[in-house]
């Protein structure tokens, strides 16, 4: 019997990378998962390699109607929401001398505002002592170059994720920070490093981590589900960094 049996996961960016990962594992483990991206393709294509019945919904996380719409159907379809993994997230690589409005607007309403409006249109539908995990980045504690606003849009979830630790304590929700360090995802190439360019990348990773690599989606999934599970039953408010010791350096 795996570990989230009878339980409900909705993991937002569910169809790529390591959103789709804690996907696959979670409905491994038992849990009816629900996936959310905006592209309708994969989130289909997604669902499918999920099996276990998985279900992908289409939408924008930084259009707060979406949420409505998925605490609507969550509750409608499964009757509450087990596990939150307010995931999906952008990251636009620029000095800050050349960042645009958009590019900031981009990235706060994707990682910032969807976080925050997703976990409060979530809640009522979920039941006392589910898990929340946020994903959020080693890049709010390390200072990496280009990164000023993605940086920023993380650390706020760090903020969020004490705030609603103590929130919603007498619920029993428990609320938690995954960090990952750098991970072979489609968001190398989203942040334009093209599929050549990628094992010069990959190297650069490499001889900046402690452990000699990048970490790979599955192990950031485990680390989710730690977090998402009794396994971590004692745990609130804490960022976990899974990041090969990078923030060491
Ligand atoms: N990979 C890394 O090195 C790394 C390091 C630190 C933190 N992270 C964080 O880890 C999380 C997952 O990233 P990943 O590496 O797995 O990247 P990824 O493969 O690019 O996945 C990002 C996911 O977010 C979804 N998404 C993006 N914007 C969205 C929006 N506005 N509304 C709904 N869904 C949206 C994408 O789906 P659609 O495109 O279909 O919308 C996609 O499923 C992100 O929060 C990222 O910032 C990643």
């Amino acid at each position: 019997m795996g570990v989230l049996e009878g339980q409900v996961a909705l993991i937002t960016g569910g169809n790529s990378g390591i959103g789709l990962a804690a996907a696959k594992l979670f409905a491994a483990e038992g849990a009816q998962v629900v996936i959310t991206g905006r592209r309708q393709r994969t989130v289909e294509e997604a669902a499918e390699q999920i099996g276990f019945g998985a279900l992908g919904l289409t939408g924008d996380v930084g259009d707060s109607a979406h949420h409505d719409a998925l605490a609507h159907e969550i509750a409608r379809r499964f009757g509450a929401l087990d596990i939150y993994m307010a995931n999906a997230g952008v990251n636009i690589i620029k000095n800050s001398a050349d960042v645009s409005e958009a590019d900031y607007d981009d990235q706060f309403a994707t990682n910032a505002r969807g976080v925050f409006f997703g976990v409060q249109r979530m809640l009522p539908v979920m039941r006392d002592g589910g898990r929340i995990v946020l994903t959020g980045s080693i890049a709010s504690d390390k200072i990496l170059d280009g990164h000023a606003v993605y940086a920023a849009s993380k650390a706020a979830i760090g903020a969020f994720a004490r705030t609603w630790a103590l929130e919603l304590k007498a619920r029993g929700i428990r609320v938690n920070v995954l960090s990952p360090g750098p991970v072979n995802t489609e968001i190398l190439a989203k942040m334009g490093i093209p599929a050549e360019a990628q094992p010069a990348f990959e190297k650069m990773m490499a001889d900046a981590i402690p452990l000699g690599r990048m970490g790979y989606p599955d192990e950031l999934a485990r680390a989710a589900l730690f977090l998402a599970s009794d396994a971590s039953s004692f745990i609130t408010g804490i960022n976990l960094r899974v990041d090969g010791g990078m923030t060491l350096l």
